[in-house]
């Protein structure tokens, strides 16, 4: 039998921590005969810590074979002790009044720390995927936070974006979800993030050749995929949960166990591909094997793509600027 795998999850007493936790306790992220040991972060605060606990009590009655243990914690240096794979989720999620600048500063804060107790404690080769928003800046934060750890380890959650993009590109065109490859997220999650089909085939065929329709591209599609997220609090009265719960296991699933070939969206830290300065954490369209990710090289990048591409390059790299004084 396989030994088990710790796995952290922070905010597991959350929206998305409680889609999350029931699948990886199933297999659904790490394969169907990998046991899981899950270690489970909330803030110290009572009301917090209880309805974790609830949480737990529920794990608990699903009976899942492949969950070996399961601890809660207050506390990031014991949540993220000897972990293999780190699932942040929690964040400070913007309060009335709060301006942008004060929502990454106390987000900053959190990732520090975290960043910091993963780079203590964890696996030497911890695999860490930043959920909490604003995700690729968190992520760069944690990263730096961790200078012992391989900078390569700390992703931000494109996945989302990816699957809304799949998604609509298989409405538009009248295909299966399943036969489309070759789709890709470029930059920030974020409204500015580049959902690009131009790569895209269907069965082989071209999706832009299928679709051919730029001012569809530009102003129905790309709209569409940025402003998900603001549709769904709309439309449920509540931010996706169980859909950036699923994307958070397709990302580690994809990233531990290979994606033969095929593409897919991790934010990761940037090598200097596509000219986006090295460590700035992006959207870039990779494979996977054996644990590790490759971005995929040699893409043309036309004018149009350029200047979307730019766009939330500028973002980040504002993001990253607003953060600096306290990385120091
Ligand atoms: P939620 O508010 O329901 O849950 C967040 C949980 O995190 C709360 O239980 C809170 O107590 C906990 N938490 C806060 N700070 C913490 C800390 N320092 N350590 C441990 N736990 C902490 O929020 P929800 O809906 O689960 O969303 C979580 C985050 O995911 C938000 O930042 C949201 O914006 C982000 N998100 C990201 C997506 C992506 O595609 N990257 C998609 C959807 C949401």
């Amino acid at each position: 039998a396989k030994t088990p795998m710790r796995v952290a999850v922070t905010g597991a007493a959350g929206q998305i921590g409680y889609a999350l936790l029931f699948r990886i306790a199933n297999g659904d992220m790490l394969g169907k005969d990998q046991p899981v040991i899950l270690q489970l972060l909330e803030i110290p605060d009572e009301k917090a810590q209880k309805a974790l606990k609830g949480v737990m009590m529920e794990i608990d009655d699903c009976a899942f074979p492949l969950l070996t243990e399961m601890t809660a914690h207050s506390d990031p240096l014991t949540a993220f002790k000897d972990v293999d794979v780190a699932v942040l989720v929690g964040a400070r999620p913007r309060g009335p009044g709060m301006e942008r600048k004060d929502l990454l500063e106390a987000n900053a804060q959190i990732f520090t720390v975290q960043g910091k107790a993963l780079d203590a404690v964890a696996s030497r080769n911890v695999k860490v995927l930043v959920v909490g928003n604003p995700a690729n800046t968190n992520a760069y934060i944690a990263m730096k936070s961790a200078p012992s750890l391989p900078a390569k380890n700390f992703t931000a959650m494109l996945r989302l974006d990816h699957n809304r993009a799949l998604s609509q590109v298989a409405a538009k065109t009248g295909t299966a979800v399943k036969d489309i490859e070759k789709l890709t997220v470029w930059g920030n999650h974020s409204p500015t993030m580049y959902a690009d089909y131009r790569f895209a085939t269907v069965n082989g065929k071209a999706v832009k050749d299928l679709i051919n329709d730029q001012e569809w591209n530009a102003n129905t599609f790309l709209p569409t995929v940025g402003k998900r997220g603001a549709a769904i609090i709309e439309a449920r009265g509540l931010s996706s949960a169980a859909s950036a719960a699923n994307a958070a296991i397709d990302h580690i699933h994809d990233w531990m166990l290979g994606t033969a070939g095929k593409w897919t969206t991790m934010g990761v830290p940037s090598d200097g591909s596509y000219g986006i300065p090295e460590g700035t954490v992006f959207g870039f369209p990779v494979t996977t094997d054996n644990g590790e990710y490759t971005i995929v090289q040699g893409l043309e990048i036309d004018a149009f793509s350029q200047e979307r591409i730019n766009l939330t390059l500028k973002e980040l790299t504002e993001e990253r600027e607003g953060v600096k004084h306290l990385l120091a």
